[in-house]
């Protein structure tokens, strides 16, 4: 079980909820995680902590992230939860920010077929840098909000499956978020059980790993050209 920090309701009524990475609002909403599941998380990420940082300079920008991560780690040796994370929209600001010898558990960042070709990059170089394991790389949004959007049908995801098998779109998609970027858990909703039920299936699916590299090879040339 997990859950995020770092979204506050706001003051006035209709206005869109606060960001904050203050170290008593978060060690609160932590304590208060706690009393509304009646037990501890496994896993408290800081959410999003793009949104607060990427308005600071770069130093107090390291400043804050390193004070929200420790209070999130002593969070985690005062037994409230079992691990922390970041769960990040944008890694980008992240990687700017984040100190190598903090490392969190768990990345919890976008994937599949909708993420942006610099997104992937600034996973890949956290993965690399803070040497997250496998198990700790998780994956979220893996069809960018929507299945129904046409773009999947002009895709031609079956091309990245290995020969002879049959699946649905929502089912390919899926399949392929567990490896743009590779990680070990997708977070997907709950409402329609015969939607969970197609995606577990596609887990099973047969990727193959040629596609799969030449199309990371093909964002790489695009994230040389955009940044030469
Ligand atoms: N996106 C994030 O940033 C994020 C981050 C962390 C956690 N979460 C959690 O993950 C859960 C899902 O979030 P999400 O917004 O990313 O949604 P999602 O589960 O990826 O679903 C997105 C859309 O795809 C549809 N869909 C899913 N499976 C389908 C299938 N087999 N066939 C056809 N359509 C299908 C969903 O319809 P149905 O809803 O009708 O199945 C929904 O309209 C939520 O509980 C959310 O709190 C999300």
């Amino acid at each position: 079980m997990s859950t995020k920090v770092g979204y506050f309701p706001s003051d006035g009524a209709g206005q869109p909820p606060q960001h904050s990475l203050e170290p008593a609002r978060l060690r609160q909403a932590i304590e208060q995680s706690v009393d509304e599941l009646g037990r501890c998380p496994d896993v408290v990420f800081l959410h999003n902590p793009e949104h607060t940082l990427r308005d600071l300079p770069a130093e107090q920008a390291r400043d804050r992230l390193d004070t929200a991560s420790v209070t999130v780690v002593e969070a985690v040796a005062a037994g409230w939860c079992g691990a922390w994370g970041i769960a990040s929209w944008d890694p980008r600001p992240v990687a700017a920010a984040i100190r190598s010898d903090l490392p969190p558990s768990v990345l919890l960042l976008r994937s599949g077929l909708a993420v942006a070709a610099p997104i992937l990059s600034a996973a890949d170089e956290l993965y690399r840098r803070l040497d997250i394991p496998h198990e700790g790389r998780w994956g979220m949004s893996p069809f960018g909000g929507s299945t129904t959007d046409p773009a999947w049908q002009a895709i031609g995801q079956a091309g990245f499956l290995t020969d002879g098998q049959q699946a649905t779109t929502a089912q390919v998609a899926f399949r392929l978020a567990y490896e743009l970027p590779a990680v070990t858990r997708v977070a997907v909703g709950t409402t329609h059980r015969k939607h969970l039920e197609e995606l577990v299936a596609g887990t099973e699916l047969d990727v193959s790993e040629a596609a799969v590299a030449r199309y990371r090879q093909l964002l790489s040339q695009q994230v040389a050209s955009t940044t030469a």
